[in-house]
């Protein structure tokens, strides 16, 4: 059972990283957008925080991909995994990745044949995205569990992305993920009950000095 951090904002990995609780992070365009930052400055902070699995992803052509994942590999191969697109071409470049032995990330799955696909191009990890499936009415939890049972005979990880809630981390990793990146805010409310809250004041009040 492994926690990333689905962010590239790093004041919020270094507070969520000094849990001692964070396996990794994974980024996206978005969130790298969203940090207002450049891509390289944030994963080389993530990588000196000590975060051993950082998902870099490259998007474009073929070419580019395999470009931009060779520049990211040079730069970062003790924390890269290249987080490529579930695309005929991205998993060109996921195949031609993991023949080398470097982590792998196919986003973008929505269903269990695409998770099929993303394994047989040897991914280290396939990222259901169950908010997002969610959406659409269906539930992702069980997208994430068919991934699991499909892929349980490969060397392929099941990662569960788009996570937006407490009870969707817990639905995920009961579903047999091996893996569950969150938002911060997500990470940080799994601490949270409300009576842990009234227990902790009544045994404070209790307390004899
Ligand atoms: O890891 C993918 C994730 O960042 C997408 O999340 O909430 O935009 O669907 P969301």
């Amino acid at each position: 059972m492994r926690i990333f951090l689905d962010t590239a904002d790093f004041e919020e990995i270094k507070a969520a990283d000094k849990t001692g609780l964070i396996d990794g992070v994974t980024t996206n365009p978005t969130l790298i957008k969203k940090s207002g930052r450049d891509p390289i400055e944030v994963y080389q902070d993530i990588k000196d925080l000590g975060i051993t699995d950082i998902s870099m992803e490259v998007t474009g052509d073929l070419n580019q991909m395999i470009e931009d994942g060779n520049r990211l590999n040079e730069m970062f191969s003790e924390v890269i995994t290249i987080k490529v697109p579930m695309t005929v071409e991205g998993l060109q470049a996921c195949k031609y990745f993991s023949e080398d032995n470097i982590r792998t990330n196919v986003t973008l799955v929505f269903n269990a044949a695409q998770a099929v696909l993303a394994a047989k191009a040897g991914a280290t990890y396939v990222s259901p995205f169950v908010g997002r499936i969610d959406d659409q009415g269906y539930a992702g939890t069980e997208v994430v569990r068919s991934c699991v049972d499909l892929l349980r005979r490969t060397n392929t990880q099941v990662l569960a992305a788009s996570i937006r809630s407490t009870q969707r981390v817990v639905r995920c990793f009961y579903s047999g993920a091996d893996v569950v990146t969150m938002p911060p805010g997500v990470f940080w409310q799994m601490y949270k009950h409300v009576l842990t809250d009234v227990g902790l004041d009544i045994f404070e009040k209790d307390l004899i000095t």
